[in-house]
């Protein structure tokens, strides 16, 4: 098992990132170290989401949670911090995330996910040097560095009816955001192939969960229920996502960090594939019983609208891999999920607020109008 000491986490202050640290000083075995927040606070990162633990972490003596304002393009930035906090370990979340803003702006995305990426690894090859010194150092499983790549199964495209993907599964992104993911999971590859970095990667299907942005299919559809707002279905509503609790990934991104073989990949899946359309049924009546609205009347504001351009119809991730090697398993089923998550939404208007005021507002009245 891997000691971590001093772990870099990149877009801590988005979703999965906020709640990564949350788990890792909360709840996860086996962690004592700090953690270094490196967050640029776009659009998407929410500081406001980390305020519990910065008071009962960051301002401590025995400080274990530090926040730094910055891009993960920034190179001198990121080296210094290397050298400040004696990094040992980095774990990657920072990137632009949604599949619709890729479409109707992929610039972002890559420069913050290929060349993003790619300033991390070179800093951190540079930073380790000592310990990166050999192609055989790649294949061993415990070293006193890691740089752990959170990535998406978007990046093995889309399946038919059957099937699902596997870590064998050939890449075919189809999207300007799972094209910018899938060339950083090649950069975090080739840097472990050719320069011995010590490198796991894992693959993730759709999470799910507090601080969710709702930009998302489903906190949109939450807060769009809650506020009276059309349902906007994509084309005909078929589309399948295979769905996983955000605390599930986390405890998968840690299992991975501690014990999985450097140079490998693992997929992380929530065996757990639904219609959208069937899922927001479902959802409905979870909000409906909550918020004490009448189903009948919010189905009746489903809207089917113009589909996504190039949208992939289904993903579905066998994570046999991670369950077998690294005895991961779930424990919240997607119901109990689904509950907890809409009892979020419900009592947090506060956050909500500190995001829709912002520049998020702004580009979904630009984008979409009356939609989001
Ligand atoms: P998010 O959009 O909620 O958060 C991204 C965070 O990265 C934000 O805090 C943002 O401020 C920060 N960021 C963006 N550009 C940055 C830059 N240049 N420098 C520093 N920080 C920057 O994303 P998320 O949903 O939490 O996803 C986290 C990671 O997990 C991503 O790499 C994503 O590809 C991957 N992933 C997400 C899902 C999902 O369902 N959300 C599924 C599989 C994999
Ligand atoms: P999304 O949450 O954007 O995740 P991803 O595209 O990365 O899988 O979308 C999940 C599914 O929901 C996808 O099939 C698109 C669909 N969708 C809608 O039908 N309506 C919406 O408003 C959104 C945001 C998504």
């Amino acid at each position: 098992m891997r000691k971590l000491t001093n772990i870099l986490v990149t877009g801590g202050a988005g979703f999965i990132g906020c709640n990564f640290i949350r788990y890792l000083l909360e709840k996860a075995e086996g962690f004592s170290g700090r953690i270094i927040n490196l967050d640029a606070l776009t659009y998407a990162g929410n500081k406001m989401s980390l305020e519990d633990i910065e008071a009962k972490y960051g301002a401590t003596i025995a400080k274990r949670y530090f926040f730094e304002h910055g891009d993960i393009c920034d190179r001198r930035l990121v080296e210094s911090l290397f050298v400040k906090y004696e990094i040992d370990t980095v774990v990657h979340f920072a990137a632009e995330s949604h599949v619709d803003r890729s479409i109707l702006g992929p610039e972002a995305f890559v420069k913050t996910n290929v060349m993003g990426t790619f300033t991390l690894l070179d800093v951190a090859r540079n930073a380790w040097k000592e310990a990166v010194s050999s192609k055989e150092a790649a294949g061993k499983p415990h070293q006193n560095v890691l740089f752990h790549h959170v990535s998406t199964d978007e990046v093995y495209g889309s399946l038919g009816e059957t099937g699902y993907f596997t870590e064998n599964t050939p890449y075919d992104p189809r999207s300007p955001y799972s094209a910018s993911k899938a060339a950083s999971d090649h950069l975090a590859m080739a840097y472990n192939h050719t320069y011995g970095l010590p490198v796991t990667l894992s693959n993730c299907s759709n999470n799910y969960g507090p601080y969710q942005f709702p930009e998302k299919l489903i906190p949109l559809m939450i807060l769009n229920m809650l506020e009276g707002k059309p349902l906007p279905v994509y084309g005909d509503g078929k589309n399948i996502r295979d769905w996983l609790f955000v605390e599930e990934h986390n405890s998968a991104v840690w299992t991975i960090m501690r014990n999985g073989v450097s140079g490998e990949t693992y997929n992380i899946g929530g065996e757990n594939e639904w219609e959208n359309l069937k899922l927001l049924n479902v959802l409905i009546d979870i909000v409906c019983a909550k918020a004490k609205l009448d189903p009948a009347k919010v189905r009746g504001t489903i809207t089917y609208v113009k589909d996504r351009p190039g949208h992939d119809r289904r993903y579905a991730i066998d994570c046999s891999k991670l369950k077998r090697e690294l005895n991961w398993k779930q424990n919240v089923n997607f119901e109990e999920g689904l509950s907890r998550t809409v009892d979020w939404y419900l009592a947090n208007p506060q956050w909500i607020e500190s995001i829709r005021s912002g520049e998020y507002q702004k580009w979904v009245e630009k984008n979409y109008g009356e939609r989001g």
